[in-house]
């Protein structure tokens, strides 16, 4: 019973989204991609091409994700590098930053990702797509990935 409420709620999560200037054209093709897929998108920002700072993109949406106000997050700056490692400066945040669909989806497989990141400068958009809807249809599959995803938590725990 808990697993089918479990794959009817990923079939339409509340995800959030952010970028840079260099990922707003991407950006708004992907928010579009999501919710064609069914999910409710929150837009964290930034809206524009004008130049911004990638932490506060990366920051807002790992806050999001952390505190439960979203299911997921997506972040995509230049190369995705810096906005999934400023999210991942936030506590209970793992964002994987992922240049094909394989390892996307082995980032919820084994990692339990809960926000996935790439950039508008390496991937083109099919690509991008590709690597959403791998994230999004991969279950976590706990066992011996439980153990080491724990372990990985623990390390925020410590000074
Ligand atoms: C912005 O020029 C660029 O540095 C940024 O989008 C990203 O690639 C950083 O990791």
């Amino acid at each position: 019973m808990a697993a089918i409420f479990y794959v009817k709620d990923r079939a339409k999560m509340k995800l959030g989204i952010g970028n840079d200037h260099a990922a707003y054209n991407m950006k708004l093709q992907i928010k579009e991609y999501l919710e064609s897929l069914g999910h409710e998108v929150v837009d964290y920002g930034c809206h524009s091409t004008d130049s911004v700072h990638y932490p506060e993109f990366g920051e807002k949406v790992g806050r999001a994700v952390a505190n439960g106000e979203v299911d997921g997050g997506v972040l995509i700056c230049g190369t995705g590098v810096g906005i999934s490692m400023s999210a991942n400066k936030v506590h209970g945040v793992r964002a994987a930053v992922c240049s094909e669909p394989v390892t996307a989806r082995l980032t919820k497989e084994h990692n339990n990702a809960n926000i996935i990141a790439f950039g508008e400068r390496i991937v083109g958009i099919e690509t991008a797509k590709a690597i959403c809807k791998a994230w999004l249809d991969a279950e976590f599959q706990g066992g011996r990935h439980e153990t080491r995803v724990q372990m990985m938590m623990d390390i925020e725990m410590r000074p």
